[in-house]
């Protein structure tokens, strides 16, 4: 590499942006400056990385004059202001947020499974949302082996899927409720009663607000991106999305219906050499992905393989990754490094 790559990071202080950082350094990614940036209320605040202390900005338009890449995951609001800014001072956005996932002009990017789309891109690039993420990388292999038809899909998603806050506040409840005390909520859905539900010990069938149609904005989000990723508009995507009381993974029980048939000892076999993806499928030695192992990891795990009981062409699988890092910062900072491999070629 032989130019400077100067990086800033938008929303340094939150759960994904901590995760970026952290990437950024375990990948060795080859930053010569690094802009951690973030609201007015954490301007200020040190931020150690690998050994060197890193003073928070708040995010201005002027924060990324100079910088190369800005990785954005500071909320929607944050981006549709901020990113166009980065993008005229000559930045490439990579945005983490739902800000600009479905715009024709932004590619919506998995590395393992649509990564020459990116290099359509007008300044910004998308991640898409940490459920589709996952879940395709783990039928993308299956797609182009055997066609898709139909996708049903039932979420177990991580507090962490709903930042920081969410975090610190399924702690919290965990130990009052074992303690006997009223447990305290404040960050997920509220009800009519206008009461937040709480998480600790409890399963909540709903993320993100309703749609019309009966299902949450989370939903509709796996059937939208699943559709642009894959470029098929055909192809039938039902989910349910579901928030569970795990710190970080998020898992899928995923249904899919193929146009060709298959021999499910040869889908085991091509999941294990595809990008991306471990499988863990002992029956015997009762060996499945969980969130607890998957932690910490890049991988998408998949495991649970099953030939469906009653319909031909059909299996069910466990999918299960960590949702701040193959769901948003790793896939981040892939495309960043697909980005960086092209200018060392071309410079
Ligand atoms: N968590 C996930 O699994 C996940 C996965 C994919 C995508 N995402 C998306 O990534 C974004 C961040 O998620 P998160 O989980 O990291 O949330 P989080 O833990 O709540 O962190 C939010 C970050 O945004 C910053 N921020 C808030 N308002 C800002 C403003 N006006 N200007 C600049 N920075 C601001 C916060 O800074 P302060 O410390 O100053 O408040 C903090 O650094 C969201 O859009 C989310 O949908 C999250």
């Amino acid at each position: 590499m032989s130019r400077n790559v100067r990086v800033a990071v938008v929303g340094a202080t939150g759960a994904v942006g901590k995760a970026m950082i952290d990437t950024l350094l375990r990948r060795e990614f080859p930053y010569t400056d690094l802009r951690l940036l973030a609201s007015k209320r954490s301007a200020g605040t040190v931020i150690n990385v690998a050994s060197r202390a890193y003073e928070v900005q708040e995010a201005t338009p002027e924060s990324f004059d100079g910088v190369d890449i800005a990785l954005f995951s500071a909320g929607a609001d944050v981006s549709l202001r901020l990113a166009p800014e980065a993008v005229a001072r000559g930045a490439l956005v990579i945005d983490n947020t739902s800000a600009y996932r479905m715009h024709a002009d932004v590619p919506l990017v998995v590395p393992e499974v649509n990564p020459e789309a990116m290099w359509g891109h007008q300044g910004i690039i998308a991640n898409p949302n940490c459920s589709t993420i996952q879940m395709l990388v783990a039928l993308r292999p299956l797609q182009l082996a055997y066609g898709l038809k139909r996708i049903v899909v039932s979420t177990y998603q991580a507090a962490s899927g709903a930042g920081e806050r969410a975090i610190a506040e399924l702690r919290e409840q965990t130990v009052a409720f074992l303690e006997g005390r009223e447990m305290k909520a404040s960050v997920m859905p509220v009800s009519k009663l206008a009461k937040h539900y709480p998480l600790a010990f409890n399963v909540l069938a709903q993320i993100d607000v309703f749609a019309d149609n009966g299902f949450t904005k989370e939903e509709m989000k796996m059937v939208h991106e699943t559709h642009k990723i894959l470029a098929d508009d055909s192809l039938a995507v039902t989910p349910t999305c579901v928030r569970v009381p795990v710190v970080y993974g998020h898992a899928e029980s995923v249904y899919v219906e193929t146009e060709r048939s298959f021999d499910i000892d040869q889908v085991r076999a091509l999941l294990a050499q595809s990008p991306g993806i471990e499988v863990q499928d002992d029956p015997q030695a009762q060996l499945y992905p969980q969130p607890l192992l998957a932690a910490g990891r890049f991988e998408v795990f998949v495991g649970r393989l099953r030939q469906d009981l009653y319909t031909p062409n059909a299996l069910s699988m466990w999918v299960v990754s960590d949702n701040i890092l193959k769901g948003a910062a790793y896939n981040a900072v892939q495309i960043a490094e697909l980005w960086l491999s092209r200018e060392a070629h071309t410079a």
